[in-house]
C-alpha cells in the first residue's frame, strides 16, 4: 500500500481515539447524551475530511506535470506559461477590491466608529463627570481621597506607611531627609520641580555669602542637617548665606525661583507627578494616568503627613 495512506489511516484512528477518550473521559460522557454524541459525530467528519483532502493535494504534488504553451523568454532556465488567469481566481480579485474600497469608505469608514475612539470618548465623559462630582472638595475629603489614591498608586514603591520602605523610595512622612539634600547641593538638580526647568546649581555655582566663598564640605553637612531637621538646629547661617536668597528665609521657597523645602505643598508634589523626579534615591515614574484632581487630592494627602 502506498506510505501515505498508512500515514493517513493511523493519523485518523490516533487523532479518532483521542477523541474518543476526552468525551468519554468527560462528564456523562457518551451514555444517550446526544450533545456528546453529535459532538463526536463532528469530529469524526472533520478529520476524514480533513484526511482525506490532505492526501488528495499531496498525492496530487507527487504526480502531476504543468502543461499549456511556454512563453518565449526564458530566465535562467525559468520559464513561464502563457495559461490565462483563472476566471474564478479573477473575479475573487476584482471582488476583494470592491469589498476593500467599502470596507474604508462605507463599512467601516477610517473616521467613524471604532472601539478606540469610544473608550476615549467614555474616558472624557467619565472625567468630566468625575470633575463636575469632585471639582469642589476640599480640606479633609480632599485629604481622604488622596489617600485612597496613595493607597492605590503610591504604596508598592513609598509603603502603607509612607515611610519609604527602607529607602527604596522617599519618606514622605518628613519634608526630605539629609542624604537628599546632601546629594542635591553637592549635585544640583534639575527635576521641573517648579512645573517647568529650572535647574538648582550644583557645588561649584554656590558660594556663602557669609564667608564669600563656595560651599565646603562641612558647610554641606551642616545645612543638610539643617533642611532635614525641618529648618531648625546648626546651619541655619549657612542656610540664610547660601540657600535663602532662591529658598527664601523660611525654606518655604519663592514661585518661579525655587520650591519649599520646608514643606510639601499640593503644587511640588503634583509637578513630581508630571514630570517624575531622579535623585540619589532612584527614579519616581510620572503619573500621566491620574487627573488634576487626583493630583491635588494626593498632594494634599502627602502635605497632611508632614505637619
Ligand atoms: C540659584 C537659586 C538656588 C539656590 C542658591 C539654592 N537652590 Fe535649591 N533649588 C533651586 C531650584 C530652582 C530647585 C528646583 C530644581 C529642580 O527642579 O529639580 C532647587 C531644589 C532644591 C532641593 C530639591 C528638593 C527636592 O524635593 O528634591 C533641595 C533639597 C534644595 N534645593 C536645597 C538647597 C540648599 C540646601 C541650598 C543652599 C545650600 C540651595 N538649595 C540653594 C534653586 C536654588
Ligand atoms: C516606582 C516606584 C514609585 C512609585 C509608584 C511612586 N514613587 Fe514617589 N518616589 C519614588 C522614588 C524612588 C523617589 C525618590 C526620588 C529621588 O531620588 O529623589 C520618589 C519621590 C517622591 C516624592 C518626592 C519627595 C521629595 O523629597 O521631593 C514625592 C512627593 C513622591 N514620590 C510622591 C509619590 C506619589 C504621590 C506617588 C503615587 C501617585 C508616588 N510617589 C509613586 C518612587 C516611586
Amino acid at each position: 500500500m502506498n506510505k501515505l495512506y498508512l500515514w493517513g489511516i493511523i493519523f485518523t484512528a490516533l487523532m479518532l481515539l483521542f477523541t474518543y477518550m476526552s468525551v468519554a473521559g468527560s462528564e456523562g460522557g457518551l451514555n444517550d447524551d446526544i450533545v456528546n454524541i453529535l459532538a463526536i459525530a463532528g469530529a469524526v467528519a472533520l478529520v476524514l475530511i480533513s484526511v482525506f483532502v490532505v492526501i488528495k493535494y499531496v498525492r496530487q504534488m507527487q504526480t502531476d506535470t504543468a502543461d499549456g504553451q511556454l512563453a518565449d523568454e526564458s530566465w535562467d532556465g525559468i520559464g513561464e506559461y502563457l495559461n490565462e488567469v483563472p476566471k474564478g481566481w479573477a473575479i475573487m480579485f476584482l471582488l476583494t477590491m470592491v469589498w476593500g474600497m467599502w470596507y474604508f469608505t462605507v463599512g467601516y469608514p477610517v473616521n467613524a466608529y471604532s472601539q478606540i475612539g469610544e473608550y476615549n470618548e467614555d474616558t472624557a465623559a467619565h472625567n468630566e463627570k468625575f470633575n463636575a462630582q469632585y471639582a469642589s472638595i476640599t480640606g479633609e475629603r480632599l485629604v481622604e481621597m488622596g489617600e485612597s489614591v496613595f493607597l492605590a498608586e503610591c504604596k508598592i514603591c513609598h509603603g502603607i506607611a509612607a515611610d519609604g520602605i527602607d529607602g527604596k523610595a522617599a519618606n514622605l512622612n518628613v519634608r526630605i531627609e539629609a542624604n537628599v539634600v546632601k546629594h542635591v547641593v553637592e549635585n544640583g538638580s534639575n527635576n521641573s520641580l517648579l512645573g517647568s526647568e529650572m535647574p538648582m546649581p550644583d557645588r561649584n555655582g554656590l558660594f556663602n555669602n557669609n564667608t564669600g566663598a563656595l560651599i565646603t564640605d562641612a558647610e554641606i553637612d551642616a545645612v543638610s542637617a539643617y533642611v532635614a531637621n525641618g529648618m531648625s538646629g546648626a546651619g541655619a547661617d549657612v542656610f540664610a548665606g547660601t540657600c535663602a536668597a532662591c529658598h527664601g528665609e523660611d525654606g518655604k521657597g519663592m514661585e518661579y525661583v525655587a520650591p519649599s523645602v520646608a514643606t510639601f505643598t499640593p503644587e511640588l508634589v503634583t509637578n513630581i507627578l508630571n514630570h517624575g523626579k531622579k535623585g540619589v534615591i532612584g527614579e519616581m515614574p510620572k503619573f500621566d494616568r491620574l487627573n488634576a484632581k487626583q493630583k491635588e487630592a494626593v498632594g494634599a494627602y502627602i502635605t497632611s503627613l508632614s505637619k
